[in-house]
């Protein structure tokens, strides 16, 4: 349990955020089915990252922990085996809490000559996983769920042939997405994905860095669509993993809450996939700025944020949907957290997939606003806000979801009185040293 205060004073200073957590599972994974070693520099050591090691690890993949001798910076090692050296595990695949590792390892699964059994912790076993059997059974895969609910765990029967794909995902979802492509990469001839709006490409651009033929093109009905034409062999690439935007995000919002603030965040992904809490909140008034630009495949800043009042615009009102959605999926709950105290309503809508998140995100959210003492309504979709009433501290129910631990820790610097995160361990789930990182600028 960890109980919080208002905050005394403003927030200052220069804080560095752990390594990305989309990037990190992905250069386990990619690492793993391809020949020769990845090196692996700014890895995201949470439980959710880990449980993936531990899967690849359960197939025959040597992946190491080591020091860089010259300067002291952990490395990992993944030992790839190339496309066709999994072996068969000899239990049941646990990938925790992680979504991510559930589902993008589906589609690696989905193609390999063995049978296996895969599922997670109670979040896991409840979130929905038909949305990557269909399309990996359309392409020929055998994925079923054992309780028969298309949830986990999933029994996938090994041997198959699959064939390339044109799909269509009714939902913007990089997991979706990437799990399709990565059944690809093993199918008979090409395999395409369109979603309504492109997702975070991290699969894409780093597929290409270890010799896949993949990229994005927007198609002539305006969907985003991911073509990839297998067969290239994939060779172990280095990977230096980019702070990571949602943990950031925490930051951001702390600095637009406590008044006077002032933060620097150090080296943090900037990719436009993943950048839609920094352009919407700058459309609110934020004084956001991006310094030290680099522009390499994964871009990465030094976010410069001051606190600032934020507005709705002319009407007192500020919406956010569409195209911005899966450009800040995570990152909505704690946008909620800073709209709350804006002097403004603000309308988050096109975000349903915040109730099939680690939890229901949407219901969550509301409950726990509420119950300090803001006015807000849950919608099918999302939730209007109606900012500007005074915080005060409460028991918030986290429901073991570490996006909302951490963003009602945020919203505990705003209340008067004390908040209390009773679950807080939960924030190890993507950011280990999160209370600690945070108590350091209190
Ligand atoms: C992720 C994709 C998103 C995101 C999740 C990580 C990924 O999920 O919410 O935290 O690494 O591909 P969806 O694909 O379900 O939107």
């Amino acid at each position: 349990m960890i109980a919080l205060e208002k905050a005394a004073k403003p927030l200052r200073g220069d804080v560095f955020v752990p390594g990305d957590k989309s990037i990190s599972h992905r250069s386990i994974m990619f690492g793993a089915i391809s020949e020769g070693t990845t090196e692996i520099t700014g890895f995201l050591e949470s439980a959710d990252c880990l449980s993936t090691i531990d899967c690849f690890r359960k197939m025959g993949i040597i992946i190491d922990h080591s020091m860089r001798p010259s300067n002291g910076v952990p490395v990992i090692t993944v030992h790839g085996k190339g496309l066709g050296g999994l072996n068969a595990p000899k239990d049941t695949l646990y990938t925790g809490n992680s979504g991510t590792t559930t589902r993008l390892m589906s589609g690696i699964l989905a193609a390999q000559p063995f049978d296996c059994n895969i599922t997670g912790d109670s979040s896991i076993e409840k979130r929905p996983m038909n949305r990557v059997m269909k399309p990996l059974n359309q392409m020929g895969a055998d994925i079923t769920s054992l309780r028969g609910n298309e949830c986990c765990p999933l029994h996938i029967s090994g041997g198959k042939t699959l064939r390339g794909i044109n799909y269509r995902s009714p939902i913007a979802s990089a997991q979706v997405k990437s799990a399709v492509l990565l059944a690809g990469l093993y199918a008979v001839g090409d395999t395409v994905v369109y979603e309504p709006a492109l997702s975070r490409n991290h699969t894409e651009i780093m597929l290409t860095a270890f010799g896949a033929d993949i990229h994005n093109e927007v198609a002539t009905d305006g969907s985003a669509a991911a073509i990839l034409h297998p067969g290239m062999p994939l060779h172990g690439i280095k990977i230096n993993v980019p702070g990571d935007i949602s943990s950031a995000a925490y930051f951001i919002a702390a600095a637009l809450v406590v008044p006077g603030s002032e933060l620097l965040i150090r080296n943090v992904g900037v990719n436009s996939t993943r950048d839609g809490i920094i352009r919407v909140l700058g459309q609110m008034g934020a004084d956001i700025t991006l310094l030290n630009l680099d522009e390499s495949q994964e871009p990465k800043a030094d976010i410069l944020v001051r606190y600032s009042e934020l507005s709705g615009g002319a009407n007192g009102k500020f919406e956010i949907g569409g195209k911005d959605i899966p450009t800040m999926i995570d990152e909505l709950p704690v946008v909620a957290v800073i709209a709350a105290c804006a002097d403004c309503d603000t309308i988050i809508r096109d975000a349903a997939e915040l109730r099939v998140k680690e939890s229901n995100r949407i219901d969550a959210v509301v409950e726990n606003l509420k119950a300090m003492g803001c006015d807000i309504e849950a919608t099918e979709d999302g939730m209007i806000i109606h900012g500007g009433k005074p915080l005060h501290g409460a028991d918030i129910k986290t429901y073991n979801d570490h996006r909302l631990a951490m963003s009602f820790a945020v919203a505990a610097l705003a209340a008067e009185g004390t908040t209390r995160i009773v679950d807080d361990r939960c924030a190890g789930i993507s950011y280990p040293s999160f209370f600690k990182d945070l108590q350091s600028l209190l």
